[in-house]
């Protein structure tokens, strides 16, 4: 696809078919992603692939929980019995990264996350694969059990969910 049709073309979707993404396509996706530039060549990132829905489910449930938490005026949107959170996705990629102790490396760690995560849009989008940046989702920095459960384990931070 011409880079500027690509680029022009992507949109975030919030609305998707059962038709399932391979493991081919999700492989693709990835590899974009670590085609991005990285600060200091360090390349940080960890990238959890979970396509069991009952699983992004539980995540939209656990983010849904914490969104009304903080934005009561949302509850009535959020109550609908609906994914308003991951648009019941058939994939959900966690970008994550190596928790930096030292905290020297976040900021790094958070731009070279969201490079990735950007390649990601544009090749799934080259590929027909429709992708949305689940900010909401970034919630679950504070619910580690949950983010654990999930397959983002302890010394890993979440940085882009999409
Ligand atoms: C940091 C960030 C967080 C976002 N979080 C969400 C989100 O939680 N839910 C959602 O539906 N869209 C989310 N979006 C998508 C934006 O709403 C979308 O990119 C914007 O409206 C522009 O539309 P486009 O992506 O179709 O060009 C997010 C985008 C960014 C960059």
């Amino acid at each position: 696809m011409d880079l500027d049709a690509c680029v022009k073309g992507r949109r975030s979707v919030r609305a998707y078919t059962d038709e399932p993404v391979s493991k081919g396509q999700i492989e693709s996706v990835l590899e974009a992603g670590v085609w991005a530039p990285t600060g200091m060549g360090r390349e940080p990132w960890k990238f959890v692939v979970i396509e069991d829905k009952k699983l992004i489910k539980y995540v939209s449930e656990e983010t849904k929980l914490l969104l009304q938490q903080m934005m009561p005026s949302m509850a009535t949107h959020l109550q609908t019995g609906e994914d308003v959170i991951c648009y019941d996705a058939p994939v959900l990629v966690l970008v994550c990264t190596e928790k930096d102790k030292k905290e020297h490396f976040n900021d790094l760690n958070l731009l070279d996350s969201v490079l990735a995560a950007e390649n990601m849009f544009l090749k799934g989008y080259e590929l027909g694969i429709e992708t949305c940046y689940m900010g909401f989702v970034m919630l679950l920095r504070t619910k580690p059990d949950v983010l654990k459960k999930v397959g983002v384990t302890d010394g890993y931070d979440l940085m882009v969910p999409l």
